[in-house]
C-alpha cells in the first residue's frame, strides 16, 4: 500500500475534530460545575485539575493502522472511541469515585463504556478509573452523540501513569524486566501512599 493511502488529509481531520472539541469542552464544563458544586456542599474539592486532548492526527492514523482499519475519517468516527481526551486528577482515591457517580447521574450523557482499573489494576501496575460517554452536541441541522473518553485518578496513579508513559516511550515499549518489576513496587508503594 502506497503512503497516500495511510493518510487523513489535514483539512478532513480539521473537520473529523471539531465537533469531538465541542463535546470535550462540554465535558469539561460539566466538571467544572460539579467541583465547585461538591465544594459548596461537602466542603472540599474532589477535583485537582482537569487535563483535556484531541487525539493527534498522526495518533489517529497510527490507531488506524494498528487496528487494520482503513485510514479515512468514517473508520476513525466509527472505531476511534478515543479522540476526545479527559483527564480529570482528584486528590483521594473515593473522589475518583464520586465524580464517576456524578457523571453518571447525568442523564443525557449515554455510557458506551466502564474500565475500572483501580478495582482491576493492568499487569504493568496501572491504575485510573475509564468511561467513555456520548455527549450530546448541537448544531444548526441537528444533535448528534460524540464519544469522550474520561480517564479519573489521583495525582499519585497519575504520577506513576506518566512516568511509566515516558519510561516506555524511552525504551521504546522494550523495558528491561528489573525496569518493569520496579515499576509494579512503585505501583504498590503509590497505593499504600493514596491509602
Ligand atoms: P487504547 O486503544 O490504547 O485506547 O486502549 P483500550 O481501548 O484498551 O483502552 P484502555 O481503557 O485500556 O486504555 C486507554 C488509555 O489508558 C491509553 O490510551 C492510556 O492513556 C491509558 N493507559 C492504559 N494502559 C496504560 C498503561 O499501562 N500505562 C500508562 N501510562 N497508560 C495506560
Ligand atoms: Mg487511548
Amino acid at each position: 500500500m502506497s503512503n497516500e493511502l495511510l493518510h487523513i488529509s489535514e483539512e478532513d481531520y480539521q473537520e473529523l475534530i471539531r465537533p469531538y472539541t465541542d463535546a470535550m469542552n462540554n465535558v469539561r464544563m460539566r466538571l467544572e460545575i460539579l467541583n465547585k458544586d461538591y465544594r459548596k456542599k461537602n466542603n472540599n474539592y474532589p477535583i485537582h485539575f482537569i487535563q483535556t486532548r484531541i487525539k493527534k492526527r498522526s495518533s489517529l492514523e497510527k490507531k488506524l493502522v494498528k487496528k487494520e482499519l482503513p485510514v479515512t475519517v468514517e473508520a476513525a468516527a466509527d472505531n476511534i472511541r478515543d479522540i476526545a481526551g479527559i483527564r480529570v486528577i482528584c486528590y483521594f482515591e473515593e473522589d475518583v469515585y464520586a465524580v464517576a457517580e456524578c457523571l453518571r447521574q447525568q442523564q443525557d450523557l449515554i455510557f458506551i463504556r466502564e474500565r475500572d482499573y483501580i478495582q482491576n489494576p493492568k499487569d504493568s501496575g496501572y491504575e485510573s478509573y475509564h468511561v467513555i460517554y456520548g455527549v450530546p452536541v448541537y448544531h444548526v441541522d441537528g444533535m448528534e452523540y460524540f464519544p469522550v473518553e474520561i480517564q479519573i485518578r489521583t495525582m499519585s496513579m497519575d504520577f506513576w501513569a506518566s512516568l511509566e508513559h515516558e519510561i516506555v516511550y524511552k525504551y521504546d515499549g522494550n523495558i528491561p524486566e528489573n525496569v518493569i518489576e520496579e515499576l509494579i513496587e512503585c505501583s504498590n508503594e503509590i497505593k499504600e501512599l493514596d491509602d
